[in-house]
């Protein structure tokens, strides 16, 4: 009989930008103040990234750190899933820079669905590893939001920053990994969270240029209104789909756009707003980064261990959603931050093996082969 199989993170890594922008900056570029977003949004800061940070650097960054957490190298993938709305070129996606840097030889592919981007990359990773399709995929959040921002638009460049952060999803024969998912789009809502020029529908000219409308354009109230609604809805779904109880999971990892909507799906989900996590007062809302890098560092800081279960949820351009359990595995949680962990041994003793190989066939085979045909 054919093994079940689940979809496990086994491996996940970060990178945020040095510079950081404080509310107190951004009161010297806009009017806006610091007690205003604190008080409606949770923010204090945000990391911008510098001129050596490209989408593509940072999710390689992140990438790298995953892989050695997983005991894995870039040969070990079968495909890769980079989640971003601000790629570095229109054309090729992050999908393909991300492989060439890394130097993977599998398929990848670039995923656009704005802050929900993560949760429907694990979504698909998990369904391509259960159906059999594929055993390890990258799974990449990255953003480079602030190059859509317009700095002189206050109800955006607020709320928003730059980061990336990357996971392995692995196949287990272990009942864990991604236990329910849902995913959701009510296009009807676009408008509300759009940059509207810049695709082939609506070029970018001079015109456009001037009056700004190539930055992202957000109707705050009508998102916010959005995503209390979906925070809280989609939550109960996935949670009641894995047959599990909201009491059940171990630690909330909401996308972190707004704390005033994490609190009220905490409210909506009868559960201790501690058990909602929190990173957004440092970060902002880092768009298909947010929901990973939330995670990883829950996991960095210790609030998740082996075996716990999570409920994710993310929203944002589309109007778009999606959420999910997760269970993690038996892995290393707890020692994976070292770099001498049992994962980062594993990827030594594969990079050997890769040299060693690499050397045996580009070094040693030829001058066999030459030495033979002398003999002869
Ligand atoms: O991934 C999805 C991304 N998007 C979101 O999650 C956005 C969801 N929406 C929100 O988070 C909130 O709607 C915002 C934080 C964007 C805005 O908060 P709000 O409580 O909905 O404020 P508001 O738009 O109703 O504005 C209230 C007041 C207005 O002044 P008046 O008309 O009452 O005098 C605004 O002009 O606050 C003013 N305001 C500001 N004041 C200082 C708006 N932005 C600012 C600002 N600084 N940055």
């Amino acid at each position: 009989m054919q093994q079940q199989r689940y979809a496990q993170i086994t491996g996940w890594g970060k990178y945020v930008p040095d510079k950081i922008l404080t509310n107190h900056d951004l009161a010297n570029m806009v009017e806006t103040n610091d007690e205003w977003i604190v008080q409606r949004t949770g923010i204090r800061q945000r990391h911008i990234r510098t001129e050596k940070d490209t989408n593509t650097s940072m999710a390689v960054a992140a990438s790298k750190e995953a892989m050695t957490v997983a005991g894995i190298t870039a040969n070990d993938l079968d495909f890769i899933l980079v989640c971003t709305s601000s790629s570095d070129y229109l054309l090729p996606g992050a999908g393909s820079t991300v492989q060439a840097e890394l130097g993977a030889a599998c398929g990848a592919v670039q995923l656009v669905a704005g802050c929900s981007g993560w949760a429907y990359g694990a979504a698909m990773a998990s369904s391509l590893i259960q159906s059999g399709t594929y055993s390890t995929i990258l799974v990449v959040g990255v953003e480079i939001v602030s190059h859509g921002l317009d700095y002189t638009d206050r109800s955006t460049c607020i709320l928003f920053g730059d980061a990336a952060a990357a996971t392995v999803f692995q196949v287990t024969e272990e009942p864990s990994g991604v236990l329910s998912f849902e995913l959701g789009s009510d296009g009807d809502k676009a408008k509300s969270l759009w940059v509207p020029y810049g695709g082939s529908s609506q070029p970018i000219n001079q015109s456009v240029v001037d009056e700004g409308r190539h930055f992202i354009e957000m109707d705050g109230q009508e998102v916010f209104k959005f995503a209390s609604k979906t925070v809280a809805a989609s939550l109960k779904r996935v949670i009641a789909q894995a047959g599990l109880l909201p009491d059940d999971i171990d630690l909330f990892i909401p996308h972190q756009a707004n704390a005033r909507i994490i609190e009220a799906g905490a409210r909506l989900m009868r559960q201790p707003k501690d058990k909602f996590y929190m990173n957004l007062d440092k970060y902002g809302n880092t768009s298909a980064a947010s929901v990973p890098l939330a995670m990883v560092e829950a996991i960095q800081e210790g609030r998740l261990k082996q075996g716990d279960k999570v409920a994710i949820v993310a929203f944002g351009a589309g109007l778009s959603w999606g959420a999910a359990v997760i269970q993690l595995g038996a892995g290393e949680i707890s020692k994976a931050h070292s770099l001498f962990s049992l994962g980062h041994a594993k990827y030594l003793a594969k990079r050997t093996r890769e040299t060693v190989l690499d050397t045996a066939q580009n070094i040693i085979l030829p001058i066999a082969m030459r030495f033979s045909g002398k003999r002869k």
